[in-house]
């Protein structure tokens, strides 16, 4: 494979909590050496690829229960040639007809390749770069009417591809992800965030939703690991449960600017929290 420039090291998708904003301030906290680094909700990927970028990154494994993002992430690492061919291919331009037909195709057809392709496609010229379903499953972002949105270039892939030779890729919980993680293993978990405010609608990142339960479920699994050795890292909302949650780590305030948000001109700064079972050193 051809060696890439860094500039080519990015996310491809917009991604609902993606973590661009906090990249330094996250980097700063890792852990100085570690085996191998698990991210189990890896979404647009941005702290891996900061993180390979670095030369951080020997083995590594990731997931989500997205089928669609896992599909697409297959992809890129087995064949993404074959992927940027069919970008290349796409018939559909920066507008509304063209953007909701797309839609209507994406939801017809099972296709993983096309599947990708549009849902590159759907990702970068859709409302804020969602991705949410209804109750039938089907992608129902509207138009997001950005006057030039772009499509990743094939450096952009196969830099990704790159990484993800290094890579386990799944798309199980994230229970099942982090089971074999041994000490001296790292662990980022970026779970998706309980909503500030009811009326946050937006907050759905697949048709099954995290709740509070699995808040719990999250703070058991990062506590196990903790007691196993590894280093686990985790960024959530600055909310009291959460804080209570993980009372026995170090909790650390940061100042955050939510890219997605109920109301699509308030991009707020706030608070939110990055929790290490380690000190800095
Ligand atoms: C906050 S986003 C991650 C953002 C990512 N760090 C980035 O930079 O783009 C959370 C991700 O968790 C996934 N997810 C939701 N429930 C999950 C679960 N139970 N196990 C694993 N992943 C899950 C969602 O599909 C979503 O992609």
């Amino acid at each position: 494979m051809e060696s890439l420039a860094n500039e080519y090291y990015k996310p491809i998708l917009k991604w609902a909590g993606g973590k661009r904003q906090l990249l330094p301030i996250l980097i700063r906290h890792i852990p100085d050496k570690f085996n191998t680094y698990y991210e189990p909700f890896i979404g647009g990927a941005a702290l891996l690829i900061s993180l390979y970028s670095l030369n951080k990154i020997g083995e590594c494994v990731i997931s989500d229960t997205n089928e669609d993002l896992y599909l697409l992430y297959k992809i890129i690492k087995e064949n993404p040639q074959q992927l940027i061919d069919k970008l290349a291919n796409l018939e559909f331009r920066n507008n509304k007809d063209d953007y909701y037909n797309a839609r209507e195709l994406f939801n017809s057809i099972t296709d993983p390749w096309k599947r990708s392709a549009l849902l590159i496609y759907l990702n970068r010229h859709g409302y804020n770069g969602l991705y949410r379903v209804n109750s039938r499953n089907k992608f129902n972002v509207p138009f997001g009417k950005y006057n030039n949105p772009g499509m990743p270039s094939p450096r952009n892939i196969m830099a990704l591809s790159k990484i993800f030779q290094s890579c386990t890729i799944m798309n199980s919980d994230f229970e099942v992800t982090v089971k074999n993680a041994k000490k001296g293993d790292f662990v980022y978990f970026d779970p998706p965030y309980i909503p500030l405010s009811k009326t946050s609608y937006f907050t759905g990142y697949t048709n099954s939703g995290f709740d509070e339960k699995d808040q719990e479920r999250l703070a058991k699994s990062f506590r196990e690991l903790s007691n196993k050795g590894v280093y686990v890292m985790e960024s959530n909302s600055n909310t009291d449960p959460i804080k209570e949650l993980y009372k026995d780590f170090n909790v650390l305030e940061v100042e955050a600017r939510r890219n997605i948000n109920s109301v699509g001109t308030k991009r707020n700064s706030i608070k939110e929290l990055i929790i290490t079972n380690y000190s800095d050193a």
